[in-house]
C-alpha cells in the first residue's frame, strides 16, 4: 500500500477528509485525491443544521448521501454535527423558544436526521463544542435554556434512532490534558455510569505548527480507558504564511506525532483531516496571516505533512 487509505485499510482505522461540496462539484483533482486517498468522508458544512433545515419542517436533504456530499461518493461517512451552539437556522437561533418547545425541536432534529441515515453513517458527532476552556459548560442555547441534561438526552435520541452508530462529543482545545479535557472527561465518566449510549470522543486537533502537545498521548489513554473509541476528527496545522521549508518540515513531523499517537492508544477509530488542500480551508478566513495548515498544497501536491501523515499511519 502506498496511499494513506491503504496504510489506513491496512490497520483497520479510517483516514478521513471533510470535503465541500464546490469543490466536490467543480474540482476533478479534488476528487481523484478524495477517492484515492481517503477511506471516511465529513461534510464540512453541508450536514449541519443551518444546511439541512433552514426554514422550519423543510428540509434540504438535495440528494445527498450520508455525509452530506452529493451523490456519487463510496466512502463511508462520520457526520458532523447534531447539536453545536454555532450554524444554527435563523429560524432556531432567533426564535426565543420555551424550554419544553427547544427540548421538541431537537428530539424532532435528531429523530429525523439520524433516522434518515441509519446503517449508513458508521460515526456521528452529536455534541460539539459544548465546554469553555475553563471547564465550564459553554453557555448555549441548548445548555441556557435545556441545562445538561440536553447531552444524555442527544445521545439516547440518537441511539434510539440508529442503535449501530457510534456517539461521539467532539471538542477542540482538549487534545492536551488541560481543564476542559477534564470536564468532558468527568462528563463522559459520569455518562457512562449512567448507562447513557456515549461511544466515543472526537479530538478536534486543530493545531499551530509546533505547537502539538506533549500530554496528548496519555490525555487520549484516559478516554479510552473509559471504555470510549477516541479519533482525531479535524486535523489541521496551521503555519504562519509564508510557510518556509522549515515550518513544513515541522508540520511533517506534527502530523506524523498527532497520527500516530491516536493509533497507539487502544480504541482509535482513525483520523480525519479538515479538508484536502489549502486551497479550500477555514484557517486564513479565521486566523489571518496563516495557513498550509493541509496535506496538499493549492495545486494539489503532497507536501511534507502528507508524508507525515502517512509514516504516523504506517507502523513500519
Ligand atoms: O455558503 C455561504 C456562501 O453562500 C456565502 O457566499 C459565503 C460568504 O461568507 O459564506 C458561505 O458560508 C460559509 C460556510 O463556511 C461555507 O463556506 C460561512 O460564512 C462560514 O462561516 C462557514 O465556515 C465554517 C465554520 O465551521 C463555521 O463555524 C467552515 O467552513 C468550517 O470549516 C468550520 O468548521 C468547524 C467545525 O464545524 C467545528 N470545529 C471547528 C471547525 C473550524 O472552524
Amino acid at each position: 500500500a502506498t496511499t494513506l487509505r491503504g496504510y489506513a485499510d491496512g490497520r483497520g482505522v479510517r483516514i478521513g477528509a471533510a470535503v465541500a461540496d464546490g469543490p466536490l462539484q467543480n474540482e476533478s483533482a479534488y476528487t481523484t485525491v478524495l477517492d484515492r486517498e481517503f477511506n471516511s468522508v465529513t461534510a464540512e458544512n453541508a450536514m449541519k443544521w443551518d444546511a439541512l433545515e433552514p426554514s422550519r419542517g423543510s428540509y434540504n436533504w438535495g440528494g445527498r448521501r450520508p455525509a452530506g456530499e452529493p451523490r456519487g461518493r463510496a466512502q463511508p461517512g462520520r457526520s458532523h454535527t447534531l447539536v453545536w451552539h454555532s450554524q444554527l437556522p435563523s429560524w432556531l437561533a432567533n426564535g426565543n423558544f420555551s424550554a419544553s418547545e427547544l427540548n421538541t425541536i431537537l428530539k424532532k432534529h435528531i429523530d429525523t436526521t439520524v433516522g434518515r441515515y441509519k446503517g449508513k453513517i458508521y460515526a456521528w458527532d452529536v455534541v460539539n463544542e459544548a465546554f469553555n476552556e475553563d471547564g465550564s459548560m459553554r453557555n448555549s442555547l441548548w445548555q441556557s435554556k435545556l441545562g445538561t441534561g440536553y447531552i444524555a438526552n442527544a445521545l439516547r435520541w440518537a441511539h434510539a434512532a440508529d442503535p449501530n452508530a457510534k456517539l461521539y462529543i467532539n471538542d477542540y482545545n482538549i487534545e492536551a490534558d488541560n481543564a476542559k479535557s477534564d470536564a468532558l472527561y468527568n462528563l463522559a465518566s459520569q455518562l457512562l455510569s449512567q448507562g447513557v449510549p456515549l461511544h466515543g470522543t472526537g479530538f478536534q486537533s486543530h493545531f499551530t505548527v509546533g505547537q502539538v502537545p506533549s500530554s496528548m498521548k496519555a490525555n487520549r489513554k484516559r478516554f479510552s480507558d473509559l471504555g470510549l473509541e477516541v479519533a482525531i476528527t479535524e486535523l489541521d496545522i496551521r503555519i504562519p504564511l509564508p510557510a518556509d521549508s522549515a515550518e513544513l518540515a515541522r508540520q511533517s513531523t506534527d502530523c506524523k506525532t498527532a497520527s500516530e499517537n491516536c493509533l497507539g492508544v487502544p480504541r482509535c477509530a482513525g483520523v480525519t483531516v479538515w479538508g484536502i488542500t489549502d486551497k479550500h480551508s477555514w484557517v486564513p478566513g479565521t486566523f489571518p496571516g496563516y495557513g498550509a495548515a493541509l496535506p496538499y498544497n493549492e495545486n494539489y501536491v503532497a507536501k511534507p505533512a502528507y508524508t507525515g501523515l502517512s509514516n504516523g499511519l504506517n507502523p513500519n
